[in-house]
């Protein structure tokens, strides 16, 4: 059984008030139609078409990595209108599912139970019940409860507006059947739309059963038309992403301040992680980790037993297991620390490796550098990586101390067990063992006296 989904992404999204389309709009840092498309991707078998129309270079170069068909929906003349550009792609024997672009939270579960209920003789939509259905579509009923037709809010008399099952928009039939009805569809009606929903009406006509189901919840099918709503269904997304960690074992202190716009990979047990955390992109953490609050951590893999105290910024880095970071501490892209390393407050890495047991403790950067194990940074050490257009290496071997507010000026290499002294501007490689520094002698003048105000 071969499916053909169609996501309906054509619509303008007028009350978001923006320049943006609105299926570009984000929920977890992703845009709706992205999410569409990732819950109809699990679907087996399954070919998927995209009716894109406003902002259609924008939708298309932003989501051009989807293994999608594209179909131009040049004008919006309603949603009936939108399936028919699809009409000549659609085989007899195929089960049509429809979605939209800006229903982002519906689930893989739901959309079975609807392909369940399609063959021959019915067709399968999802309905809601609605306490305020203003709107939507309602679902007309027969008196032994068959549906009858969809009828839009503003072709409804006033009976039918108290009808509270609303129609979602999203359902599934046969190729073949779907094609004939489209054939018939007009736009006479009080929007001069060609509407989607009138084939219910022709499906019954033609004596076929129209099997509705319902989603577990509500959010599951309501969609975005103004930030509002956004806001509402990032909200719902995110109790969701913190549901499940907490059921995989991990600790929120508040799981109402706990943002996961990405994925958690391998996610270890016991981890423990305090309020207005963000986690962003591809991740994984390991046991025992606790991330303190007011942390942002992106595309970065936390190993076993690491703290990472408050407010620390963590990107494309890896920290090695039983190390501690922070608090205000900030690793950089490509920043990478063994095991039981120590990187304190106010402390910069970029493009560096620390190795095992190193500590970094205070006021620091470090860019483009190579650090041993056991190394110790004093405060205030700064690698100056950069003469302002290239950019050098700074190497700092096994056991070497570097005294604090020192200068490293790469390329430069710190040899084995080298001290530098306090306060040094380091320009040349330092040998192993010894003490090096670059420091104007102290000294004090005896008979000196401090100048005196004149009267
Ligand atoms: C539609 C349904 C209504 C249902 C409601 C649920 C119809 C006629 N009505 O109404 O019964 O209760 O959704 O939200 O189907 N679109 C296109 N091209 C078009 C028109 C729409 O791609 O020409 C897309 C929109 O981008 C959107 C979706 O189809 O993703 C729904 O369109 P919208 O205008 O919001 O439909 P409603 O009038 O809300
Ligand atoms: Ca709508």
């Amino acid at each position: 059984m071969k499916i053909t989904t169609i996501i309906l992404a054509a619509g303008k999204g007028t009350r978001m008030r923006s320049e943006l389309p609105k299926i570009l709009h984000k929920i977890a840092n992703k845009t709706l139609l992205q999410h569409v498309y990732d819950m109809s991707y699990q679907l087996s078998n399954n070919a998927i078409k995209i009716v894109y129309g406003h902002g259609a270079d924008l939708v298309r170069d932003t989501l051009k990595a989807l293994a999608v068909d594209w179909i131009e929906q040049k004008q919006q003349l309603g949603t009936g209108h939108a399936v028919m550009q699809v009409s000549d792609q659609i085989a007899n024997t195929d089960i049509v599912l429809i979605l939209y672009a800006d229903v982002p939270l519906l689930k893989l579960a739901t959309v079975k139970q609807l392909i369940a209920n399609v063959n021959d003789q019915s067709l399968a939509l999802l309905t809601v019940n609605l306490i305020n259905p203003t709107g939507y579509g309602r679902i007309v009923r027969s008196d032994s409860g068959q549906v009858t037709k969809i009828v839009e809010e503003k072709d409804a008399s006033a009976t039918e507006k108290l009808i509270n099952e609303g129609n979602t928009g999203i359902m599934a039939v046969q190729g073949k059947f779907l094609k004939k009805w489209l054939n018939q569809l007009n736009n006479k009606n009080a929007q001069g739309e060609y509407y989607l929903t009138d084939i219910i009406e022709m499906a019954v006509a033609d004596g076929f059963n129209v099997l509705t189901s319902q989603p577990e919840s509500v959010d599951e099918v309501l969609g975005v038309n103004n930030r509002l709503q956004l806001s509402h269904l990032e909200r719902v997304y995110q109790q969701e992403q913190a549901e499940i960690l907490m059921e995989q074992g991990v600790t929120l202190i508040d799981p109402t301040r706990f943002d996961l716009r990405g994925t958690i990979e391998h996610l270890g047990i016991d981890i423990v992680i305090d309020v207005n955390v963000i986690i962003e992109g591809k991740n994984s953490i390991g046991n025992n980790v606790k991330i303190g609050a007011n942390t942002h951590i992106k595309d970065s893999i936390i190993n076993d037993n690491v703290e990472i105290l408050a407010n620390c910024i963590i990107e494309n880095a890896v920290v090695g297991q039983g190390s501690k970071v922070g608090p205000y501490a900030r690793l950089r892209p490509e920043t990478v620390l063994a095991e039981n390393v120590h990187i304190g407050n106010f402390v910069e890495i970029k493009k560096s490796s620390v190795a095992a047991f190193s500590k970094i403790n205070h006021l620091s950067y470090i860019g483009d550098s190579t650090v041993g194990s056991k190394v110790n940074i004093g405060a205030g050490t700064i690698t100056c990586n950069y003469d302002g257009v290239n950019k050098f290496r700074t190497i700092i071997e096994d056991g070497a101390f570097i005294g604090s507010d020192t200068q490293l000026v790469a390329p430069v290499t710190i040899g084995k067990n080298a001290t530098i002294g306090a306060g040094s501007t380091i320009t040349r490689n330092s040998p192993e063992n010894q003490l090096t520094l670059s420091r104007v002698k102290q000294v004090s003048l005896a008979g000196w006296q401090r100048p005196v105000k004149h009267e």
